[in-house]
């Protein structure tokens, strides 16, 4: 009796778990944190997999037999179980929701990794304007520019809010299949089994869920950057190049080189932020694809084994490919963290040549006068 009252801690313990919002969000404190990608994105990655091995290990007990899960009151109606008459068909519904969950996160990680990708152009764009477009372009292009910008990481978000309910919603229905098991059986030694499974699959599909969180911890923190900048710094600019304009005179390099100097430290912050949404996007299709999805669609074939020569080579078989995919990740990982704080110090290098340069073609338009 004692191991259930402890499963069940864990589960509700689990539905605490935390969904940030923007109105949670303090960007200086936010940015002060270790990005997950330093953190425990590894532990969160291999959630995935290991969500597999445990469906995959259930569905391998349950076919040998089915039974089904009948409530001790009669008339109690089960919430997210569809089929209460057969734990086997029970299993497939579980397998099909997250399996959905999976599919939903991949093509939506697959999206924001090609559209932060494309946020270091538009930024390039936005100097360049400064650098050299004329006044009434700048007026025009600038806003253009961060609009587009602020939309990439706003585009995503509901997405991302839709993954975290799915994620919800399966945890849902597994913590009802693990009370409906303890309560049609009570301390029968084979419906524990498979109870503690479930618990495990449970504590799984969490981690998965606050990948979902981090991610859209992200967006938040990106759009949020972009707003900013423009409400502070680009107010300013446009006040400026508004009275350019009607006084009719050109820009010289010295209110270039002011303007720019001035976005900056936005920009660079902007691209930081944007490269690291992309690397964990990245680093989540690239598991997603070789080790989530389609392994995810051929696990309900394990309900359907015969004998247990090949219920206990497909257990074996599990165990290895979780094994061979833990390493894995686990190199895709170390990877992507060099490549994000390679690319990083990068960002930084090539904006400080940049202004740089500015400061130096400042200096010889003055000389040249
Ligand atoms: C234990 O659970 C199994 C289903 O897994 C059921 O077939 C069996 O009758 C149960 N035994 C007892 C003593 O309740
Ligand atoms: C559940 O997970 C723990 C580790 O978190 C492991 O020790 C245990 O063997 C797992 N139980 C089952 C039945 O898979
Ligand atoms: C740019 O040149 C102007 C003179 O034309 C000078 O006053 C200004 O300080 C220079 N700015 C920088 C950053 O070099």
């Amino acid at each position: 009796m004692k191991f259930i009252y402890f499963s069940f801690f864990i589960i509700f313990d689990l539905t605490l778990s935390s969904t940030t919002t923007l109105s949670d969000l303090n960007l200086d404190t936010q940015v002060l944190a270790q990005p997950v990608i330093e953190e425990n994105w590894e532990e969160l990655l291999v959630a995935g997999p290991l969500a597999i091995n445990y469906i995959g290990n259930l569905m391998i007990l349950a076919s040998k037999c089915d039974f089904s899960l009948t409530s001790s009151s009669p008339s109690h109606v089960y919430e997210h179980i569809k089929y209460p008459n057969s734990f086997r068909m029970t299993l497939a519904q579980i397998a099909s929701e997250i399996y959905n969950a999976f599919m939903n996160a991949h093509t939506t990680i697959e999206r924001i990794q090609s559209s932060t990708k494309q946020i270091p152009q538009h930024l390039k764009i936005i100097l360049k304007l400064l650098k050299s477009a004329a006044p009434s372009i700048i007026q025009v292009m600038l806003p253009k520019t961060l609009d587009t910008i602020e939309r990439i990481p706003k585009d995503v978000a509901n997405s991302a809010n839709i993954i975290i309910k799915k994620y919800e919603s399966s945890t849902a229905l597994l913590q009802e299949v693990i009370e409906a098991l303890a309560d049609s059986y009570g301390v029968n030694n084979s419906v524990l089994m498979n109870m503690n499974v479930l618990v495990n699959a449970t504590k799984e599909l969490n981690k998965m869920q606050q990948q979902w969180s981090e991610i859209a911890r992200y967006l938040s923190i990106l759009t949020i950057r972009v707003e900013t900048s423009r409400q502070t710094v680009f107010y300013e600019l446009m006040d400026t190049i508004n009275n350019i304009i009607s006084m009719n005179i050109q820009l010289n390099a010295a209110d270039r080189y002011f303007f720019v100097s001035k976005m900056l430290d936005a920009i660079i912050k902007i691209e930081q932020d944007a490269n690291l949404l992309y690397i964990i996007a990245k680093t989540y299709y690239d598991v997603s694809s070789a080790y989530i999805v389609s392994q995810m669609s051929d696990v309900s074939k394990l309900l359907l084994l015969q004998t247990d020569d090949e219920r206990h080579a497909a257990m074996i078989q599990l165990d290895e490919t979780l094994l061979f995919t833990s390493a894995e990740i686990s190199q895709i990982v170390l990877e992507q963290k060099q490549q994000y704080q390679q690319r990083n110090q990068e960002i930084q290098d090539e904006y400080k040549q940049f202004i740089q340069q500015m400061m130096f073609e400042n200096l010889t338009a003055s000389i040249g006068k």
